[in-house]
């Protein structure tokens, strides 16, 4: 048995610790809004937090988070993820949406240890999430937009 506590809630899960954390999130926890996307941390599809770190859960083992703190889209919280998510709205970020919910844990995560981003921090600080629509351009501004929102 292996116990993930995800969202506030801990649960014990039969599963191998090999398992990726993104598995036991969507095909366990029936937590969907996390994304399969290249299965080898080049996407970004797939972020979550675990202990306030964005990781890429399709190459974290079950195991290797056992008993830390994780959150996925569904358990956003705060101050932070309340200015990136309503920014996101505002300015419309989304198209097809598929790499969003990797997009917004990132943001979150570059939010909390910068306050204000230049371009050059948010290019850093997302590079490892990918777009296939091109949303980049927004997901600047939205940044940008959370950011006024915090200060
Ligand atoms: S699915 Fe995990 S980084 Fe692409
Ligand atoms: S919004 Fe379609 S992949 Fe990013």
């Amino acid at each position: 048995m292996i116990t993930l506590k995800v969202n506030g809630t801990s649960h014990e899960l039969d599963i191998s610790p090999d398992m990726p954390l993104l598995w036991a999130l969507r095909d366990t926890l029936n937590l969907t809004g996390t994304k399969f996307g290249c299965g080898v941390a080049q996407c970004g599809a797939c972020t979550v937090h675990v202990d306030g770190q964005a990781v890429r859960s399709c190459t974290i083992t079950a195991g290797q988070v056992a008993g830390r703190t994780i959150t996925t889209i569904e358990g956003l919280s705060g101050k932070v993820a309340d200015a990136v998510t309503k920014a996101w709205q505002q300015l419309d970020v989304v198209q097809c949406g598929y790499c969003q919910s990797g997009q917004i844990m990132s943001a979150i995560k570059l939010l909390t240890i910068n306050k204000k981003p230049t371009n050059k921090d948010i290019d850093a600080g997302m590079g490892g999430n990918i777009c296939r629509c091109g949303t980049y351009v927004r997901i600047r501004q939205a940044i940008h937009e959370a950011a006024k929102t915090l200060a």
